[in-house]
């Protein structure tokens, strides 16, 4: 199968404009764009991370699940912020054992796999479960972003770094994980004006599979850095085609039911921003994230009448924090967007040393609880275990069909009215 998997691989990597093939050990010089690039700057810095920069905007990555580990924007006040959470080191990736998922990219099945089994084609597969485990389960009862060595922990290869982009990729053999079949994919991170942009592509090789991929960044647009909270509570959240979402159990496994976000009740983060934290004393939000939490880890769908064009129809959600005046509006192509309030955050996990407040004795220089927010774009969740939903085609791919495709551009600007100040509820 190597000769066709390289072949296809080929083919995907020169269906990635953006990117360029590497000829190892070549010395890139001259431009991209309008950014130069140093001699060798294409190999990693002594922290181990790949840096890409475009206008007003800069980050760096590392091989360990694709992730992106810093993303620089300069606030209001014209101060640099670190807005996502990550370790200091490439190294770090692989030694800590949280593994909170940083950045990277959950595969070959994002979120949560339920009873760690599918159906394709009258044929049941069961696949590696790690998440809640139950006496008689000791490993757990459902899979979680592709199971316990999913594509986020294992470090990808570099195809390809230009002053702009970065492309990595990675082969996931038949049966890792009790998946069918070879996968290969690719994916490209590429930043421009204010813009970080992403385009991920997966081709079955070989047997049908279920493919659904995301990236899973924590952001902070204060950069941990606010004063007044460590906290992303007072973000204020849009998702202007959010009416409805996918409806789960205690332990967060769809149930089959699509639930409406009704006007002014908590999950309404359509008809108007609302800071994350706004309902946070509502009853109604316990156990909204699960059994026992309060909060947000929720599959909001985004529902655009079609056809559309997802550069042009608007974006999906949009991120605001009025403290550093950063915003963010995300365009994909993907249909469903999960939301992570952090209520699973205990301060475990540290900032680097680019984030949070220095030299403040009083602030302990970690992510607490509700300090951050993931947001996800993707498919609609565990929909290979609900074929009613009529989804399977966005879900299950094999070497007939065409490859798996995740595009996204996440815009950032500065937005510093002073609506958000005044209290929760404003935008
Ligand atoms: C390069 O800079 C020029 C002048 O500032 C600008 O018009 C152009 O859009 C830039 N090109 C890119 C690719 O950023
Ligand atoms: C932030 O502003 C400083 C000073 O103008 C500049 O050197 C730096 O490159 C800017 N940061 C980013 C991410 O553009
Ligand atoms: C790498 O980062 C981790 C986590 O921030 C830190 O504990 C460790 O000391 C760093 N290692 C090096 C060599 O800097
Ligand atoms: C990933 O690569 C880093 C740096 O080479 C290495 O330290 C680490 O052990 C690797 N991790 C895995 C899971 O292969
Ligand atoms: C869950 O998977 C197990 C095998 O792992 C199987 O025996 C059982 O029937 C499945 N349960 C459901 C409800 O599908
Ligand atoms: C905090 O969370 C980490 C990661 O989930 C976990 O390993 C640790 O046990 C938790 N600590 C406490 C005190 O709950
Ligand atoms: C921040 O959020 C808290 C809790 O939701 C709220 O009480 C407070 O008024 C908000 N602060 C600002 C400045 O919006
Ligand atoms: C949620 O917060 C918004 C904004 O403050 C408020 O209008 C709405 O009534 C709250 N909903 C509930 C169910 O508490
Ligand atoms: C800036 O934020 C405010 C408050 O959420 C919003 O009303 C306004 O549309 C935003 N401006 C832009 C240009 O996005």
């Amino acid at each position: 199968m190597f000769w066709r998997s390289s072949s296809l691989a080929l083919a995907a990597l020169a269906a990635l404009s953006e990117a360029r093939p590497q000829i190892p050990g070549e010395v890139l010089t001259g431009t991209v764009g309008n950014a130069t690039i140093a001699g060798n700057s294409h190999l990693p810095g002594p922290d181990g991370k790949y840096t890409i920069a475009g206008k007003g905007i800069r980050a760096n990555f590392v091989p360990y699940g694709a992730s992106i580990s810093n993303l620089f924007i300069n606030d209001t006040s014209g101060c640099e912020r670190d807005i996502i959470g990550g370790w200091d080191n490439a190294t770090y990736y692989t030694e800590d054992r949280q593994h909170p998922h940083f950045g990277g990219v959950p595969g070959r099945y994002a979120n949560r796999i339920k009873n760690s089994s599918f159906v394709i084609d009258g044929e049941t597969y069961h696949v590696l479960p790690n998440e809640n485990p139950e006496p008689g389960s000791p490993n757990g009862v459902d899979t979680l972003h592709g199971g316990p060595d999913g594509w986020d922990w294992r470090n990808w290869t570099v195809v390809a770094h230009t002053a702009s982009s970065i492309t990595f990729s990675i082969t996931d053999p038949d049966g890792d994980q009790g998946f069918p079949g070879e996968v290969v994919s690719y994916v490209t991170y590429s930043l421009g004006d204010m813009t970080w942009d992403f385009k991920m592509i997966a081709i079955a090789t070989e047997k049908k599979t279920p493919i659904m991929l995301s990236s899973h960044t924590y952001w902070n647009l204060d950069g941990w850095a606010n004063p007044d909270t460590p906290l992303a509570l007072n973000h204020s959240l849009w998702l202007p085609y959010g009416g409805q979402r996918v409806a789960t159990d205690t332990i967060l496994i769809p149930t089959g039911d699509i639930s409406a976000d009704l006007p002014g009740s908590v999950n309404d983060f359509w008809s108007t921003p609302k800071q994350i934290g706004a309902n946070f004393t509502n009853p109604d939000l316990l156990g909204n994230c699960g059994e026992g939490c309060t909060g947000y880890d929720t599959c909001y769908l985004t529902n655009r009448e079609e056809p559309y064009d997802w550069r042009e129809s608007g974006p999906v959600a949009r991120l605001r924090s009025a403290w550093s005046g950063i915003q963010v509006d995300v365009y994909t192509d993907q249909e469903a967007f999960q939301v992570y309030s952090c209520g699973g955050q205990n301060g475990s996990v540290a900032l680097k040393s680019t984030q949070g407040l220095h030299g403040v004795a009083d602030r302990p220089r970690v992510i607490e609880q509700y300090g951050c927010i993931v947001m996800e774009v993707e498919d609609w969740i565990d929909a290979i275990n609900q074929p009613e939903w009529g989804r399977l085609d966005r879900q299950i791919y094999g070497p007939e069909s065409d490859p798996y495709v995740l595009q996204a551009s996440y815009k950032f600007s500065l937005n510093n009215t002073a609506v958000g100040l005044l209290g929760p509820g404003s935008g």
